[in-house]
């Protein structure tokens, strides 16, 4: 278990927010508008991951190999830069942003993000990215493990059936042909993958407010949880006048 330095973590800027949950809950759309609502920065832990999975891929990397992946991380640099239209995502200064997104690198990801050098560097970067505060997190650990003392922590979910239809609907608006019954079994078999890995599987910290998107639309699930935000901030706001 690693302790935070908590004489580092000034949130000057503001709170740091955790979102975790699994793939297809609505965490990315959420999280972007929650940031945006908040005048917060967002930081998609996800793309952090599919960044180094891009590099593994890029330099024929394997991706179980602890020291080669290590190597990699020692020298290792990700931006996350906030567009009108979206993040940016760059690795060594490469904008990747269209290439993190492809099915090659999302099935490889999984597998980059279950090495423990790779999320210690991670950790490490995250944790740089959000000590001063006014921070979005979106990811699986973040409550958990990268910001165990987050100022509000979610759980985003929603049932495998309903992220199943969701990613089906997004794939038919691309043009993307698609079965709906594999879509809903590839959303379960990454739930899987996620839950049962060793290092920080995706699970929910104890004291996160759990949301259940599944018959919720996105303007509702925003309403909720920016009350929530805002609630904390007032009290936080309360403590610093006393
Ligand atoms: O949220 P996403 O689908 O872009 O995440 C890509 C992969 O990275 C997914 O397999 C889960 C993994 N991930 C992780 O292990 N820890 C995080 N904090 C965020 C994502």
């Amino acid at each position: 278990m690693t302790v935070i330095d908590t004489s580092k973590i000034t949130r000057d800027k503001g709170l740091v927010v955790a979102i975790d949950g699994p793939a297809g809950a609505g965490k990315s759309t959420i999280s972007t508008r929650l940031a945006e609502a908040l005048g917060y920065v967002y930081i998609d832990t996800g793309a952090m991951y599919r960044a180094v999975a891009y590099l593994v891929a890029q330099r024929g990397l394997e991706p179980n190999d602890e020291v080669s992946l290590k190597d990699l991380c020692s020298n290792l640099q990700i931006d996350l830069v906030a567009t009108g239209t979206g993040l940016k995502v760059c690795a060594m200064g490469e904008d990747i942003t269209e290439q993190i997104r492809t099915p090659e690198i999302t099935r490889l990801t999984p597998q980059v993000a279950a090495s423990s050098a790779v999320r210690a560097a991670m950790l490490l970067m995250q944790r740089k990215l959000g000590e001063s505060g006014g921070v979005v997190l979106e990811g699986r650990d973040i409550g958990t493990v990268v910001f165990p003392d987050a100022d509000v922590k979610f759980f985003l979910s929603a049932s495998a059936e309903e992220r199943g239809r969701r990613r089906y609907a997004e794939l038919q608006l691309k043009g993307i042909d698609a079965d709906l019954a594999q879509t809903i079994a590839a959303v379960r078999e990454r739930d899987q993958a996620d839950i049962n890995r060793a290092e920080a599987p995706l699970k929910q910290a104890p004291d996160a407010v759990v949301v259940d998107s599944t018959q919720m639309s996105i303007d509702d699930v925003l309403e909720l949880m920016a009350r929530q935000v805002k609630e904390r901030q007032q009290i936080r706001k309360q403590k610093g006048n006393d």
